[in-house]
C-alpha cells in the first residue's frame, strides 16, 4: 500500500443496517484501510434484519474494526483529517451508535465531524472510485430505495423519477424468500438466475412504456409469488423451477430499468449540454446481469466495483472528504435521523408528514 497523502485522512464509520464498517480514505481518493462485517449470522434464522439485534451487534464490533483499520495505516487519531459517519437515513438504533461513537472520538480528539447522508454516500461512490465530474445521472437501487437523480453537485440532487411502492432490492429479497434462496436474497437470485431459462414465465414490466421516469415493482413480486406458488405449492420446487423463475424475474426487472434510464437520459441530455455519465450505486448495481443490461444504453455507464455498490465505509469516509473540502461540517449537537431524502421534494413530503405515517421517499 502507497502512504496516504499526508494529514489528510478521513475515517468513515457505516451502521444504517445490517453491515458494521469502517474506513480510512485519503483526499487523493486512496482507501487506506477499510473493514465490512456482514451481521449474516446474527440475522439468518430470521429470514431479515432484526434492528435491535442489529444494533446491538454494531456495539460489539465497531471499536474492533476502528481499532484493526487504524493498526493496519499506522495511524492515531491525531494523524486523521477528519471523521464522518452515517447519520440516516436506516435502522435508527444502529445509526446511533456509529453516529454517537463518531461524535465521541471528533470530541475527544478535537477533529471535525461529518454527519453523513447514506445515500449521499452510495450517489458519490463513483467520484472515489472513477472521479466523475458532476453532473451526472445516477440510478440509485438498494434495499429501501429505487431512484434515478440528477446530481448537480455535492448536497445538490434533482430527482427525476422514485418508486411509487417498493424498492427494487426488497424485490430481490422477497424472490429470494419465496423461492427458498435464503437471505441475502440479491446474490442469491442472481446466482440461481445464471442456470435458469429467462423466457420460461411471462412476468410483467410494471411501468414499461408509461411517460416520466418513477418505477413499481409491487405487480412484479405478486406475480412472482403467484408462479411460485404453481411450481412448488408447499415450498418444494424442483431446482430448476426455481432457477428459470429467478431468470425471468431478473429480466424483468432488467427491462424496466432499462427503460426508465433511456427516458431519464433523455429528460438528463435536454437539460445538460454534452454526453451523459449514468452512474449506478446501491447494493443492486453489484448485480453483473443488470450491469450488462444498463452498458447497453446511450450513455457512458459507469458502475463502481461490487463492493463499494453494497454497503461500505469508503464511501462514507469519500463523502466526508467532499463535504470538509467544501467546509461542510457539523455540530456535535445534529441528531440521526431514520428518514433523510436526498432531494427537496421528498424532503418536503416528509416535512409535512407525520412520523410514521408510512410515505415512500
Ligand atoms: O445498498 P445496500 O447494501 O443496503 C441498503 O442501503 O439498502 O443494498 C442492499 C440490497 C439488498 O436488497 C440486496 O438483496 C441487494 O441490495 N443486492 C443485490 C445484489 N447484491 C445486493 N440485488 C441484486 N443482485 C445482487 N448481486
Ligand atoms: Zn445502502
Amino acid at each position: 500500500m502507497s502512504q496516504p497523502a499526508a494529514n489528510t485522512v478521513i475515517l468513515g464509520i457505516e451502521t444504517s443496517c445490517d453491515e458494521t464498517a469502517v474506513a480510512l480514505v485519503d483526499a487523493d481518493r486512496r482507501i487506506v484501510a477499510e473493514r465490512v462485517l456482514s451481521q449474516l449470522k446474527e440475522h439468518r434464522s430470521y429470514g431479515g434484519v432484526v434492528p435491535e439485534i442489529a444494533a446491538r451487534a454494531h456495539l460489539d464490533y465497531l471499536d474492533g474494526l476502528i481499532r484493526d483499520c487504524l493498526a493496519e495505516a499506522k495511524l492515531g487519531f491525531a494523524d486523521l483529517a477528519g471523521i464522518a459517519a452515517t447519520a440516516g437515513p436506516g435502522l435508527i438504533g444502529g445509526v446511533i451508535v456509529g453516529a454517537t461513537m463518531a461524535k465521541a472520538i471528533a470530541l475527544a480528539h478535537d477533529l471535525p465531524f461529518v454527519a453523513v447522508n447514506h445515500l449521499e454516500g452510495h450517489a458519490l461512490t463513483a467520484r472515489l472510485t472513477d472521479d466523475v465530474a458532476f453532473p451526472y445521472l445516477l440510478l440509485l437501487v438498494s434495499g429501501g430505495h429505487c431512484q434515478l437523480l440528477s446530481v448537480e453537485d455535492v448536497g445538490i440532487y434533482r430527482r427525476l423519477g422514485t418508486t411509487i411502492d417498493d424498492a427494487v432490492g426488497e424485490a430481490f429479497d422477497k424472490t429470494a424468500k419465496l423461492l427458498g434462496l435464503g437471505f441475502p436474497g440479491g446474490p442469491a437470485v442472481e446466482r440461481a438466475a445464471l442456470k435458469g431459462d429467462a423466457t420460461r414465465f411471462p412476468l410483467p414490466r410494471p411501468m414499461l412504456g408509461r411517460p416520466g421516469c418513477d418505477f413499481s415493482f409491487a405487480g412484479l413480486k405478486t406475480a412472482v409469488r403467484q408462479a411460485a406458488e404453481r411450481i412448488g405449492p408447499n415450498g418444494d420446487s424442483a431446482e430448476q423451477d426455481v432457477c428459470d423463475l429467478a431468470a425471468s424475474f431478473q429480466a424483468a426487472v432488467g427491462d424496466v430499468l432499462v427503460d426508465r434510464c433511456r427516458r431519464a437520459i433523455d429528460v438528463f441530455a435536454e437539460q445538460h449540454r454534452g454526453p451523459v455519465s449514468l452512474v449506478i450505486a446501491g447494493g443492486v448495481a453489484a448485480n453483473l446481469y443488470l450491469r450488462q443490461r444498463l452498458a447497453g444504453l446511450e450513455a457512458r455507464l459507469i458502475a463502481p466495483p461490487p463492493r463499494l455498490c453494497t454497503d461500505n465505509a469508503a464511501m462514507i469516509a469519500w463523502a466526508g472528504q467532499e463535504r470538509l473540502k467544501r467546509g461542510l461540517t457539523d455540530g456535535l449537537d445534529i441528531a440521526p435521523r431514520p428518514r433523510w431524502p436526498l432531494d427537496p421534494d421528498a424532503q418536503a413530503v416528509i416535512g409535512r408528514a407525520k412520523i410514521g405515517a408510512g410515505v415512500k421517499v
